[in-house]
């Protein structure tokens, strides 16, 4: 596992930004991995800078994100299509038939099939953009005896509608499913990239970078597992949690 503590969370969203754009230039069409949730929508602004002034060319990227709410429409403010293409899509030169999103809309069962097919159809993820759930749930991923390794519907735990419900008018708009990548699929990824800020994120941060186990019940440390996660996060919450790192300016 390779930790980065940056000076403060806008560094780390530029570090993060940098390490997707060398994966483009590397390899123009990389297939990335993409998440939702406030983390990761700091750091398509930088994305999108750097297309804007012509350092990166997305015609080839393709993209599939971790999850979608079941019973949002696709134009839904908080969808996460609709958010992906505020945040991202719609200001850079994607092929928007090039970018996956589970379906929030119709039959789930369908959907959640199809999304398995479209993970599937198009290989492995070249790198994987991941933010934590403050119960330590990646993607929708809920802590849980068992995990599912491939996409599925997964019924939101009540700590996540409560931590969620600030993007709604109010808790009893929160969908209470969603269809998530499972953890099979993840740890597919060929690089792994987790961005972590804020002191609600501490506790989980804590299991993951300083005990020396893994559980289903703190899904984000499964991670531990994989050849390549790089983890950012800022001198804060390293302060937070006790963790002595080099820090990166
Ligand atoms: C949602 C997403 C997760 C994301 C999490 C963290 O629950 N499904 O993929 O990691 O939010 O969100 P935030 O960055 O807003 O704390």
């Amino acid at each position: 596992m390779n930790v980065i503590v940056s000076q403060d969370f806008e560094e780390s969203c530029k570090l993060a930004a940098n390490i997707m754009l060398e994966q483009i230039v590397c390899k123009p069409d990389c297939r990335l991995g993409l998440a939702t949730g406030s983390t990761a929508e700091a750091i398509y602004p930088h994305l999108v800078n750097a297309y804007q002034s012509g350092k990166v060319d997305f015609s080839q990227v393709r993209t599939c994100n971790l999850d979608e709410y079941v019973g949002l429409e696709p134009d839904h403010e908080q969808s996460y299509r609709a958010s992906m293409d505020r945040w991202l899509f719609d200001h850079v030169n994607i092929d928007k038939g090039n970018t996956v999103v589970a379906s929030g809309q119709g039959d789930p069962a369908a959907a959640t099939l199809q999304f398995k097919e479209e993970i599937k159809k198009d290989g492995h993820m070249d790198l994987q953009l991941l933010g934590v759930g403050e119960n330590g749930h990646i993607g929708f991923n809920e802590p849980a005896e068992k995990l599912h390794l491939f996409a599925h519907r997964e019924q939101l735990s009540d700590s996540t509608i409560e931590a969620n419900c600030r993007f709604f008018e109010s808790k009893s708009e929160v969908p209470k499913e969603a269809i998530s990548m499972g953890i099979g699929d993840i740890m597919q990824s060929r690089k792994l990239l987790l961005v972590a800020y804020g002191k609600n994120k501490a506790k989980v941060m804590k299991t993951l970078l300083m005990d020396e186990f893994v559980t289903t019940m703190v899904p984000v440390t499964l991670l531990k597992l994989h050849r390549d996660l790089t983890v950012l996060i800022d001198q804060e919450l390293a302060a937070e949690i006790g963790y002595t790192g080099d820090i990166v300016t």
